[in-house]
């Protein structure tokens, strides 16, 4: 057994890297006019992936850190859809829709706050502007089982969808009642049952670690159960506690949270138990089966990450569209606004609702590459990346070489002449590792009111 409250000094405020530079660094020095530029002179041979925020929740989960409007008016929700359609039309005057879509995501809130109807005219809206979807196209969609019912997954499948991703975040009944989100398993079960029956290729599940009253003990039951629904895919979060930024987590008292080396051991229990039971880790948080492509994408070193997590699909502009989303280019980043007047008010300008971003420097592409390398494959080939920048790798990271001499020296990774490479403990410390790599980190070390703690 590992001694894991010798890893606590490693627990420390840092990024989640779904982008690099992460969101802080995305500003308005990158204007509406640069940026509309930018995603008109978009490579008409790269295809895209979409990403649809559908923001709506009816009640507050705690913890959760996602960007929500609570509502039950409907009339909201309709007014969102009629605003989503203006900003496809807006989009469609800037950008080349007849592009090939290898990707697209519906991510919440809630999206299946919306009804079948709904939810059907929202897609034949998108494909009305989007026609040209791959036929193998990865469509998915994440759902509270709480909240989802046979006509809105028959639509969902006739549409197209092939994937679906549950929130269960943990069983255990004094934890669900502490975040607010009481969901019985066979509630659960129902909402697994459907997906199956409408053929979705890869049902994967949502677990949280770090939240109030979880023990070791705890997390095991709720690990146990929720293999008993066989999902293709486990994503194990490390609860981000960020009550500065997020109010409802100031519900949560604090003293109820695990310890960090608690939280390590439920960490490497969990790969442990996931690994047993035939799951692979693919990436940090995230588990697949053999049979799944991203599990074939980690053995190929062919993993990526974006703002949605981890995919196979590389090489696609990243194109969000509703309140808060994100868009990632070739070498730049795009923000929606967060706030429902602004994103409105633009859209009633007859412009594209881009609040901020950031262009990247040839500095941050050469970072970008190591950080999401480290971050998806838990590697990094030295040979390859000297060749892909022709720079000398040593030489240009001495400084993050030194940093991470600590890390190899307690055999949480190894660096060769040829690559850096996590050992298994290490990869519970991925973000640790890939942080020296930051060129940002420094402006933010002083703050602890950033990101959320690695462990
Ligand atoms: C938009 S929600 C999923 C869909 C649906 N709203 C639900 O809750 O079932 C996305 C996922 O983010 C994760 N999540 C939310 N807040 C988090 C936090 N503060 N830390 C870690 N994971 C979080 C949860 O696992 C959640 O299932
Ligand atoms: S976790 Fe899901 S259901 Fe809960 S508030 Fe957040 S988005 Fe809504």
């Amino acid at each position: 057994m590992l001694d894991f409250a010798k890893f606590t000094k490693y627990s420390k405020p840092g990024p989640r890297y779904t982008s690099y530079p992460t969101a802080l660094e995305f500003s308005d020095a990158y204007g509406y006019d640069e940026y509309i530029q930018k995603m008109k002179e978009q490579d008409s041979s790269r295809p895209i992936s979409l990403y649809f925020h559908l923001p709506f929740c009816r009640n507050a989960c705690y913890f959760c850190g996602c960007s929500v409007v609570f509502t039950s008016k409907e009339d909201k929700m309709l007014r969102y859809m009629e605003y989503l359609k203006k900003e496809l039309e807006i989009l469609s005057s800037v950008l080349d829709c007849k592009r090939e879509v290898i990707q697209m995501h519906f991510g919440g809130g809630t999206p299946t706050f919306f009804s079948a109807e709904q939810l059907k005219k929202i897609i034949e809206n998108i494909k009305s502007y989007f026609p040209n979807f791959v036929a193998d196209a990865e469509i998915s969609c994440e759902i509270d089982p709480r909240h989802i019912d046979e006509a809105q997954m028959k639509v969902m499948h006739e549409a197209g969808f092939n994937r679906v991703s549950f929130g269960i975040q943990d069983f255990n009944e004094k934890v669900q009642v502490a975040v607010h989100r009481v969901q019985p398993y066979e509630i659960t079960k129902e909402a697994m049952d459907l997906a199956r029956k409408y053929n979705m290729v890869s049902v994967n599940v949502d677990l949280i670690y770090g939240l109030p009253f979880q023990t070791l003990e705890t997390f095991k039951e709720t690990l146990t159960l929720a293999l008993t629904l066989n999902p293709d895919r486990f994503a194990v979060f490390n609860y981000a506690h960020v009550p500065w930024l997020k109010k409802t987590m100031r519900k949560i008292d604090e003293t109820t949270l695990p310890k960090a080396d608690e939280k390590m051991q439920i960490m490497q229990y969990t790969i442990d138990f996931l690994t047993e039971n035939g799951y692979k880790m693919v990436g940090m948080d995230h588990f697949a089966k053999p049979e799944d492509e991203l599990f074939k994408a980690i053995e190929k070193g062919e993993l990526h990450r974006n703002f949605q997590g981890y995919t196979t699909k590389g090489g696609a502009d990243l194109i969000g569209v509703g309140l808060t989303s994100i868009g990632e280019g070739v070498d730049s980043y795009n923000q929606n606004f967060k706030d429902m007047t602004s994103y409105e008010e633009a859209i009633d300008e007859g412009k594209l609702p881009f609040e901020r971003g950031v262009v990247l420097t040839q500095d941050d592409l050469i970072r970008q590459y190591v950080i999401m390398e480290l971050m998806s494959n838990f590697k990094l080939d030295i040979q390859r990346f000297n060749k892909l920048f022709n720079i000398d790798f040593k030489t240009y990271f001495a400084d993050a070489i030194r940093a991470l001499k600590p890390f190899a020296d307690e055999n949480l990774l190894v660096l060769s002449e040829d690559s850096i490479e996590c050992s298994e403990t290490g990869t519970l410390l991925i973000r640790n590792i890939a942080m020296p790599f930051d060129a940002y980190m420094t402006k933010h070390a002083a703050s602890k009111k950033t990101f959320s703690k690695t462990v």
